[in-house]
């Protein structure tokens, strides 16, 4: 998003000129992001066999599936339903790491019928897939007991968390590999999402690097997503050329010590979209008492919920106001939830009835985790290109959530 002349831009196109044609609250993303960031990760981490899989859950809409696979990306999958939408914007098979948490059967026959590469997350997993199909190749994921996130809800790592194979187990997976003739090609790790110290990350990648050399028969490596993005102004980005120095060093060593080279897969969601998108919403009213002045808009937790499931920070701009002084007010929600807050005390460029906000860095984990709650449509989604508007989803009619009710 661009301010030019006091009108606020997204590519070439103004944002309130979108909102006349569209609607609010509208979620709109800036495909030149999408592709700057991909293009970032592809060209900064030099070594040669990295193979980057978007992480689908982050935003799945299919508009932006095929923009990413158009750039060269594969994917990241983590139910049936992802898988099958992947193979709908045109991934092949080959092109998709399957994530197993909480797998059930039915999904596991579904992954060996598409010839899917699973990352097996338990012991029981690893038994069943031996038992139907011996002398198959299948990767793990890995519990190092390492974890870290933005929230402790996004730490997907160490004693407390339900995913991956602990490291206690493998005694056990090698047991269950050898009953089956299995062939264990791949190694994944993902400790978390929004990892606030990328040394973390650096970490972990040398944990599972080290255990590696006890696994002989390894295609690649898979070191999950997780990087972050500056939410705040005061956020830094992550430095992907210095990520890229050290993950080079540990897989080139690998690779020359097995003889072959070993694919280096990631897994970014937010790092590749989060940027690219912003959820738009109308002020509908603003209400003053004890000292506190909450600004409503037509948007809430149902359409976003970050603010409210991790206190995540979302910069707000109101871009009716570009000018005006700010004042300080907490930016709420109509959904009749008490934790439907986007910003508490916030200063806010002088917001009145039919302004129209941004909440900004709404890319990732916004649509894909919205839900009809309180019975009010989903959003429209609008993909920007330079001068071209597309509109990428229709807002949910309403007589389709009558229908599903
Ligand atoms: C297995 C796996 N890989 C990748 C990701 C993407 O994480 P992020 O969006 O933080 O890059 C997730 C999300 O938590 C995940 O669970």
């Amino acid at each position: 998003m661009q301010i030019k002349r006091n009108k606020f831009y997204i590519g070439d196109i103004k944002i309130e000129d979108i909102i006349q044609k569209y609607g609010s609250p509208l979620y709109i993303y800036d495909q030149k992001v999408i592709e700057e960031k991909f293009n970032n990760l592809k060209d900064k981490i030099e070594y040669p066999f990295l193979k980057i899989h978007y992480a689908v859950k982050a935003n799945s809409n299919t508009h932006l599936l095929k923009l990413l696979r158009s750039l060269g990306s594969n994917v990241e999958v983590v139910s049936e339903g992802l898988a099958r939408l992947s193979l709908k914007a045109g991934f092949k098979p080959s092109q998709i790491i399957y994530t197993c948490n909480g797998a059930e059967k039915e999904e596991l026959d579904f992954i060996m019928g598409k010839k899917i590469q699973p990352n097996l997350d338990s012991v029981n997993q690893v038994e069943y897939w031996g038992k139907k199909n011996p002398g198959s190749k299948i990767g793990i994921r890995l519990n190092l007991n390492m974890g870290s996130g933005h929230h402790e809800h996004t730490t997907t790592g160490g004693s407390e968390s339900k995913f991956g194979i602990h490291i206690s187990e493998i005694k056990n997976i090698k047991r269950i590999v050898k009953k089956y003739n299995l062939i264990i090609n791949g190694l994944q790790q993902h400790i978390g999402s929004g990892i606030p110290d990328p040394k973390t990350f650096e970490k972990a990648a040398h944990a599972l690097l080290k255990i590696s050399y006890q696994f002989e028969d390894l295609e690649y490596i898979d070191l999950g997503g997780g990087l972050d993005i500056p939410y705040r102004p005061k956020d830094k980005e992550v430095d992907i050329k210095g990520l890229s120095n050290v993950i080079d060093d540990l897989m080139s060593s690998l690779s020359k010590m097995r003889g072959k080279d070993l694919n280096l897969i990631i897994e970014p969601g937010r790092y590749l979209v989060a940027q690219s998108g912003v959820l738009i919403a109308k002020v509908t009213d603003i209400k003053t008492h004890s000292g506190n002045t909450f600004v409503s808009i037509n948007t809430g937790m149902n359409h976003l919920i970050r603010s409210a499931m991790y206190s995540s920070y979302h910069e707000l701009v109101n871009i009716s106001k570009p000018k005006d002084r700010s004042r300080k007010v907490n930016l709420v929600g109509n959904v009749c939830e008490s934790s439907d807050v986007f910003a508490k005390n916030r200063s806010i460029r002088n917001p009145q009835v039919d302004d129209l906000v941004a909440i900004l860095d709404a890319g990732a984990y916004g649509y894909s985790m919205s839900s009809l709650y309180n019975g009010r449509p989903k959003p429209a989604e609008i993909l920007v290109s330079k001068d071209k508007v597309k509109l990428i989803r229709e807002r949910t009619p309403l007589d389709d959530i009558l229908e599903s009710f």
